[in-house]
């Protein structure tokens, strides 16, 4: 089969290895791809929201299945051109996305279905809002509505913080928030392929949102993970299914924008149970580089049977696989970019998020940059393991976090 990686990241590298490790893979091209994805497979330069240009590639080329990474590429209606176009897509159509793109959206699907969330309000009115944060009080959190890369959320702890997180939103034209009830509990996501009403859950992960050790500092995209988390047991897992993922999918029919592809569930595990703090309509990233290395199964061959209605059992490895990112000096609020990275050799996987090449030079290009993954028996070991491989990466302008996967060790 000719396979399309659709996208640019770590996310999308990781896709691109577990795609291009199944023996039904015959040809891998990836749109736009990046460096290190232009080991695993042929880079097209086509921006992964040019829908037009897609199509003409992915009908010229004869491709058997397009699998979409970013959200972007999802809100653009990627997956809609795709299909009407014949050409077999995993990834949901820009109304299904929405439960990513329109917060809104997702919650009130979630509040007419039952599924558990944090109490909210939506406000298009500054003052309005304003008026609700000092009602509330803090802790509270400040959401801006629409698509920011994980970077439109403020966690405020005090309410001169949550004030001015109101203020930045509606400083922007067409400002509009999501103000939330804080939850408090245990982070951790569950991303399942989805296609309809069939759900197939792959395995736990936690991202670290925040961009200093000891989760301090602004939200950013993500700046590291590891897969399982031992916290969330089978029964966990299961509850999750029962009462969030396998309900929003149904939901997604009920109302008439059925969801195919990667389904994004990132959940607290509360007091009062599991709540959804957020769903998103893709493969979570950094998330996919630590949870797709441990797939034993064939990642195409699952991807073919949900999209055929079939249920699948997939088989992981009972290892931890633990990933550190690296990321351009000044990262979230802006980055540095260009600067000169060198990889010595190294018995991590490492994942391109945000580089480029020139003249045979790797370089920086854009917030979050590298991401090294290994894979040991257990979370202590590839931590260290993780940490060790961290020399061989040599650039002035990255840095990283030194507690990712710290708070579930014993
Ligand atoms: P989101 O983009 O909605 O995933 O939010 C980014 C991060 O902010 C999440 O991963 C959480 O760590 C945090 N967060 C979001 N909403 C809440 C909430 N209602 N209570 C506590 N933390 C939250
Ligand atoms: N890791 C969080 C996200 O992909 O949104």
């Amino acid at each position: 089969m000719k396979i399309l990686v659709i996208g640019k990241g770590g996310r999308e590298h990781a896709l691109a290895s577990a795609l291009a490790a199944s023996p039904r893979c015959t040809q891998l091209f990836c749109a736009p791809g990046n460096p290190g994805m232009g080991c695993i497979g042929t880079n097209v330069n086509i921006s992964d929201s040019d829908t037009e240009a897609m199509v003409q590639f992915a009908r010229q080329e004869g491709i058997d299945l397009a699998v979409i990474g970013p959200e972007s590429a999802l809100a653009a209606g990627m997956a809609d051109a795709l299909e009407e176009a014949g050409i077999r897509v995993f990834g949901p159509s820009r109304a299904a996305a929405q439960v990513e793109s329109s917060k809104d959206f997702a919650k009130e699907i979630m509040k007419k279905y039952g599924i558990p969330t944090a109490a909210w309000h939506t406000f298009d009115d500054a003052e309005a809002a304003r008026a609700w944060v000092q009602a509330q009080g803090a802790p509270i959190v400040i959401k801006e509505d629409g698509l920011k890369a994980g970077k439109g959320v403020t966690v405020a702890m005090d309410l001169d913080t949550a004030l001015e997180a109101v203020d930045a939103a509606f400083a922007q034209e067409g400002g509009r928030v999501v103000i939330e009830e804080y939850l408090e509990g245990f982070e951790y996501s569950l991303i399942a392929l989805v296609h309809d009403g069939l759900v197939i859950p792959l395995e736990t992960a936690q991202d670290h949102k925040r961009v200093g050790d000891g989760a301090t500092g602004p939200n950013t995209g993500g700046m590291g993970s590891y897969s399982p988390v031992r916290k969330i047991t089978p029964e966990i897992l299961e509850e999750t299914m029962k009462t969030v993922m396998e309900p929003m999918a149904a939901a997604l029919v009920s109302e008439g924008v059925p969801f195919t592809g990667f389904l994004y569930g990132g959940l607290m595990l509360t007091e009062d149970g599991i709540k959804v703090i957020e769903f998103n309509a893709r493969f979570g990233d950094p998330e996919a580089e630590v949870i797709l290395p441990r797939l034993e199964s064939d990642f195409v061959e699952a991807i073919l049977s949900v999209m055929d209605g079939r249920p699948v059992s997939l088989q992981w490895s009972p290892k931890t696989c633990h990933g550190v990112v690296l990321a351009s000096t000044g990262y979230p609020a802006g980055s540095t970019k260009g600067a000169p990275i060198e990889i010595a050799d190294t018995d991590a996987q490492i994942f391109h998020m945000g580089t480029r090449n020139e003249d045979g030079q790797l370089l920086t290009d854009g917030g979050r940059v590298l991401m090294a993954v290994t894979m040991e028996d257990t979370l202590e070991e590839a931590f260290a393991h993780t940490y060790r491989e961290l020399d061989s990466i040599r650039c002035p302008e990255l840095f990283y976090r030194t507690d990712i996967g710290r708070k579930d060790m014993d």
